[in-house]
């Protein structure tokens, strides 16, 4: 995982929680890295799920409200960071369509050993979608939140919903709803 993800998801630690509890989540995480990310780095997967976990447990809220909420924060600065991308598109659906076939492959030029989950769009219409998130790393409520916030961008309403495929919510499907 890039370190541009630990660094915003500790940002966002600080913001909503204060530094305390950022320093704490450490503390009771066993980091090879101690902590120190760089944003062009990678690091283990293992020490995100740890840190997350931790701060369930601290701050006493679900993990997976916490990873949307991390969604939310990591939108703003993707917004921020990747103008560029963004400009490329003129709807929500077309650029949720272009996750897998243009911007995640832009993503693995910026951010060399990027881990991606992949997207398979298994159908579309003017108004709805259904598209399967895949990735061993299951952070399909990420990507809950980085759908809801692409609608949000683009001043649309939507419905989305999702239906695991597997316990383990490596496989998930998607279906996404434009509101009139
Ligand atoms: C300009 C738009 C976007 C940019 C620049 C971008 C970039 C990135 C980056 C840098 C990562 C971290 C990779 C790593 O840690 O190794 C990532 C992960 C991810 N992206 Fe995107 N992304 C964009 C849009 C989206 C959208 C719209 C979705 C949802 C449909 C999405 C879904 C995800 C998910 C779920 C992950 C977590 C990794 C995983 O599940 O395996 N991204 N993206």
């Amino acid at each position: 995982m890039k370190g541009i993800v630990f660094t915003e998801f500790l940002e966002m630690v600080e913001s909503k929680f204060g530094l305390a509890t950022v320093d704490k989540i450490i503390e009771r995480a066993e980091l090879k890295t101690g902590g120190a990310y760089t944003a062009i780095g990678t690091y283990d997967f293992n020490e995100m799920l740890q840190l997350i976990l931790n701060l369930s447990d601290e701050v006493d809220i679900p993990v997976d409200d916490l990873i949307h909420a991390f969604g939310v924060h990591f939108f703003n600065h993707l917004k921020k960071a990747h103008p560029n991308i963004f400009e490329l598109y003129k709807s929500p659906m077309d650029f949720l369509n272009s996750v897998e076939g243009h911007i995640h492959v832009q993503v693995r030029k910026i951010y060399p050993g990027a881990e991606l989950p992949t997207f398979e769009v298994t159908k579309t219409s003017p108004n709805s979608m259904e598209m399967i998130y895949s990735s061993q790393r299951a952070l399909y409520k990420l990507a809950e939140a980085l759908m809801m916030k692409t609608f949000e961008h683009f001043h649309q309403e939507c419905t989305i919903t999702y239906e695991k495929l597997n316990p383990e919510g490596t496989r998930v499907k998607f279906y996404i709803i434009h509101n009139d």
